[in-house]
């Protein structure tokens, strides 16, 4: 005769099975692609000035370069990312910052550059530790951005 099925070793079994697997899994090195809820947060206490974060935008950034934005007295503007226009109703502030910061912990093969990480690659001496745009630079981009309604 049959014995009928124990749940209760069945159980136990699906339960060493499941922790077997996950000490088993890898873990993650803080590097590129790895998602770190801190890259949200202001970075200054200040609060952006969306006045200078166009001119950042359009000048040291080099946005206009990859994107069009809404800044008509700038002749060139590129098409290797999205049109900018409208940015602010899609994104939430955290959500641009953590773009500007570092869009490369949502994808790793971007064309768009890391904006504040100290850690970049292969970046001349006098660069080494240094990052492209200043905390509150990024702070006043993040509140211009977040005017393009
Ligand atoms: C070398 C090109 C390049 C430069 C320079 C660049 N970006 Fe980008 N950006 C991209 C690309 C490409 C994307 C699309 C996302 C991706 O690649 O994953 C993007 C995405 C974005 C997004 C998300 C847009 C959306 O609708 O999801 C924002 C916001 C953004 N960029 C802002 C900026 C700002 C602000 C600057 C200047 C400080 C800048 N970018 C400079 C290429 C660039």
């Amino acid at each position: 005769m049959l014995k009928p099925i124990s749940w209760g070793a069945v159980t136990v079994a699906l339960a060493m099975t499941w922790a077997a697997q996950s000490q088993a899994l890898p873990k993650k090195p803080p590097e590129r692609g790895y998602f770190d809820v801190s890259r949200m947060a202001p970075l200054t206490d200040q609060k952006g000035d969306p006045a200078n974060g166009r001119k950042v935008a359009a000048g040291k950034g080099l946005c206009l370069s990859c994107h069009t934005m809404p800044i008509p007295e700038e002749a060139d503007h590129g098409d290797v990312g999205p049109d900018l226009a409208g940015v602010g109703s899609r994104l939430q502030p955290p959500e641009l910052r953590m773009r500007i910061v570092d869009p490369k912990v949502l994808n790793p093969d971007t064309p768009m550059p890391s904006f504040y990480k100290k850690d970049l690659n292969r970046v001349m001496k006098k660069w080494e530790g240094q990052t492209v745009l200043t905390a509150q630079e990024v702070e006043d981009v993040v509140a211009y951005l977040g005017t393009l309604k």
